[in-house]
């Protein structure tokens, strides 16, 4: 008897797009709106710490006011009967694979409901509201910022997610537009090892060339439908 497939999954804005949080590269969105060297570097904290404070205040207020959609629900439908290993990545700071029922959610480019200290990496609980220069409960010092993964810095996680991928039999990019490294590599390393990829997206990504089956539809539907799928064997 086959052993169930190892399932790893890509989420990207996408994802949470029906659930009211703005993607980044579509018309109108998050960097048409703000400058990235301003929001999300470390320079632009440097320069400008209130700034990109408020910048993450704002979402994370979005976030905590949206509800997971019926892609977020159908991913932890997977997670909970799929008999072989599913490991759930995304690239998005929101909660709402949490709020859907995901557990164990790797969120490899942070997440807006921590906070990291800067001088003694310490993490804790964020505040809804996060204030410049909050002192650290474990070392003291002033030195907050949000627990979020900045252009220039290394993403979180990234040793659990090859090992993941190097075992992979399917591989699933769900509303990502494969602009980023090294999340848009993952398809290419999936690849190698001879697992079948699929990607689910309005729009086909930067590296839909990659992808063995293309799904191009609202996550909404094209999730639930793709996870239906693989339950059915
Ligand atoms: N259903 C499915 N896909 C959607 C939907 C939807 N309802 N709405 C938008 N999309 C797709 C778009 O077609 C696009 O391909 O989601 C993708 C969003 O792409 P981006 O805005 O680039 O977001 P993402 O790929 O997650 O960005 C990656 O870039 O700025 C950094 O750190 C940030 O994690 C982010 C990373």
């Amino acid at each position: 008897m086959m052993s169930a497939p190892s399932i790893v999954i890509l989420t990207g804005a996408g994802i949470s797009a029906e659930s009211g949080l703005g993607t980044f590269r579509d018309e109108g969105g998050l960097w048409a709106q703000h400058r990235i060297e301003d929001v999300a570097t470390p320079e632009g904290f440097a320069r400008n710490p209130q700034r990109v404070v408020d910048f993450y205040n704002a979402r994370r207020a979005q976030a905590a006011e949206a509800s997971p959609n019926a892609a977020h629900a159908a991913l932890a439908r997977l997670q909970a009967e799929h008999l072989g290993d599913v490991t759930l990545v995304t690239q998005n700071v929101d909660d709402l694979h949490e709020k859907g029922g995901s557990g164990d959610v790797i969120h490899m480019h942070g997440a807006l409901a921590s906070a990291l200290c800067a001088a003694c990496e310490h993490r804790w609980p964020a505040r809804l509201e996060m204030s410049v220069g909050e002192e650290c409960p474990a070392c003291a010092a002033p030195t907050i910022r949000p627990d979020i993964v900045w252009f220039g810095e290394i993403p979180y996680h990234m040793e659990r997610i090859e090992r993941a991928l190097a075992n992979a039999d399917i591989f699933a990019a769900i509303g990502t537009s494969g602009n980023v490294y090294p999340a848009a590599g993952f398809v290419q390393m999936a690849r190698h090892v001879g697992a079948e990829t699929v990607e689910m997206n309005l729009e086909p990504g930067e590296n839909v060339g990659l992808f063995d089956d293309i799904r191009e539809s609202k996550a909404s539907e094209t999730v639930p439908n793709w996870v239906a799928e693989v339950l059915a064997g």
